[in-house]
């Protein structure tokens, strides 16, 4: 672990047990080496939702994305998959799509700068004056793919070819999702927004993965649900809270009439960076996909799928709280909290975790700790 720069970071140790834990330290939150670390070990061998298969309903459709440093984009080919690619052309490095989405205008995807040209299996099919290129073969020349797992209808990619599927791993909250809303597969777009965070992705993730700090920090949160109802649970690649909603409250309204299971508010987080959020009173879902940048930077795009791709007045209002209220609100948490990760009087904190796992307790934290531990364990002297 020479390559890490900050010493609290060249040893430290990692309890397993959620209740006698500690987190990560502070200068994994901040420490350049150590995100590097996280890019490579992390980011480049799991799992990133680029966004909903009605994203690229049609044929040519795509969006792109960045895993970090790493371009990629997602296409529907002709043949109707849908089929994933590092977003560079192997001529002199060109991002082959530049739109966060859109259409290919013709079959090929046509790189900007040269005008070399990819089929959908990433074959080259032309060059121009290649054939007075000694020795060049377009044959031999085609785009690296990544993995490709479709999940609830939304599309995951991964750049580690080898990596197990997702869905196994995540399969017990992806069903209890889909419990919820059966047809997912069928939603689409309805509204994005996008928060520029200064923090480090970790720190989004954590203060997504507990409920602590909702009393103190998100009023209107804790009038809509039952805090009492709040529960957390882990496993694997994924974590579930949610509680039951009140009907009337400052956040937003549900309708009248619907039971327990249907006032259910519910957040599954899927490892390492995306959550799917249920709104009781709405068929709408939200993906919240808190993308790393830089150490110290994420980007978090919260888009609202819907039936039929609009907005109606319930989800509105929803959009309104999470928007306005709620997401201003973690938004200024994270920010705060990265400034004290630096704090010469800060190293590392206690997980709150009682044996109830009340609406308080930390152990999803802790999990997501767990997991970036696991990855760069092998980095870090003596571990245990
Ligand atoms: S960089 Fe793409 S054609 Fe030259
Ligand atoms: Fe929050």
């Amino acid at each position: 672990m020479s390559s890490v720069s900050d010493s609290s970071i060249r040893q430290f140790d990692f309890d397993v047990n959620p209740e006698t834990a500690s987190t990560l330290p502070a200068a994994t939150y901040f420490d350049r080496d150590w995100f590097e670390l996280e890019k490579r070990r992390i980011f480049r061998r799991n799992w990133r939702c680029v966004g909903h298969v009605n994203d690229v309903a049609g044929k040519g459709d795509f969006v792109t994305d960045a895993i970090v440093d790493q371009p990629v984009f997602a296409l529907r080919c002709r043949d109707g998959s849908i089929r994933a690619f590092h977003n560079v052309c192997k001529h002199r490095a060109h991002l082959l799509l530049t739109a966060p989405r859109g259409t290919l205008k013709s079959k090929l995807i046509t790189c900007p700068y040269h005008a070399w040209a990819y089929d959908n299996d990433g074959c080259l099919q032309a060059a121009p004056h290649c054939e007075s290129i000694r020795g060049f073969d377009k044959s031999e020349i085609r785009l690296d793919a990544l993995k490709v797992e479709i999940i609830l209808g939304f599309i995951f990619v991964n750049p580690d070819l080898d990596a197990a599927d997702l869905q196994p791993q995540v399969a017990p909250g992806v069903d209890r999702l889909a419990r919820h809303l059966p047809d997912l597969e069928t939603y689409r777009l309805a509204s994005s927004i996008t928060f520029d965070i200064a923090a480090n992705w970790k720190n989004v993730g954590d203060n997504l993965l507990e409920c602590y700090h909702c009393q103190p920090a998100h009023k209107a949160f804790v009038d809509l649900v039952d805090m009492d109802s709040y529960s957390v649970e882990v496993d694997g690649l994924w974590s579930w809270q949610g509680g039951i909603c009140r009907p009337e409250n400052t956040a937003y309204n549900l309708p009248a009439g619907l039971n327990d299971f249907e006032r259910e508010f519910a957040t599954l987080y899927i490892w390492p960076d995306v959550a799917f959020v249920l709104f009781p009173g709405s068929r709408a879902i939200a993906s919240f996909v808190f993308g790393a940048v830089a150490a110290e930077s994420t980007r978090q795009v919260f888009s609202v799928y819907t039936p039929d791709g609009e907005l109606d007045d319930v989800t509105r209002d929803i959009c309104r709280y999470f928007n306005d209220v709620l997401g201003p609100e973690d938004v200024a948490l994270v920010e705060n909290v990265q400034k004290g990760l630096h704090s010469m009087s800060y190293s590392r904190g206690r997980f709150f975790v009682d044996p109830a796992r009340s609406f308080f307790s930390e152990h999803a934290v802790h999990h997501l700790h767990g997991l970036v531990f696991s990855h760069l364990q092998e980095f870090i002297a003596d571990a245990s």
